[in-house]
């Protein structure tokens, strides 16, 4: 069902919300606590690709996309995904079929330790839709949030460069 046809109004049963949303195309029902962020939401109700790591909003590795944006999920009260839809890292691609930003990353030898990696492609995958042929300054900026402590950023950089001219030469539509 389509998440927009559902009620925008949020029920609450025993004490829990009930939001309505779709995760990587999926509608899904979640009960949610009021003070929960979407981070923990999503962690307990089985989604652990978004990393907790200074749940503090300062490392940018429990990033997903709410409605194509990428979102601290650490930040975001799980309420506000009611009616939403999110992309998560599990959403990109599979071991088996990666997404060419996944596939630009390994190729690139952006991913070390991997821990920041799905918020860093959450955040790569915003820029290109939103600007398909970043430059430079652009991705810094995009990239800015989101921290790694293995690699020199310089990497990650080339890999959303490498993902860029892949997406636009496959004209890939994901
Ligand atoms: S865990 Fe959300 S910004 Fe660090
Ligand atoms: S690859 Fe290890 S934190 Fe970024």
């Amino acid at each position: 069902m389509s998440v927009k046809k559902r009620s925008e109004k949020l029920k609450t049963i025993n004490g829990f919300f009930e939001i309505q949303l779709k995760i990587n195309g999926e509608a899904k029902n979640l009960k949610v606590k009021s003070n929960e962020f979407l981070l923990d939401a999503l962690r307990r109700c089985g989604w652990r690709g978004a990393k907790k790591g200074c749940d503090t909003g300062d490392c940018g590795s429990c990033a997903v996309l709410m409605n194509g944006k990428a979102v601290l999920s650490c930040l975001t009260p799980a309420v506000k995904a009611h009616i939403a839809d999110i992309t998560t890292i599990e959403g990109m691609g599979t071991f088996e079929k990666p997404h060419p930003i996944q596939e630009a990353f390994v190729e690139t030898g952006a991913v070390q330790c991997g821990f920041c990696i799905p918020g860093m492609i959450l955040s790569a995958k915003d820029l290109l839709d939103r600007n398909p042929e970043p430059d430079e300054d652009m991705i810094k900026h995009a990239l800015d949030g989101n921290l790694c402590r293995c690699t020199g950023y310089v990497k990650q950089i080339e890999a959303v460069k490498l993902a860029a001219k892949r997406l636009k030469s496959d004209k890939v539509i994901r």
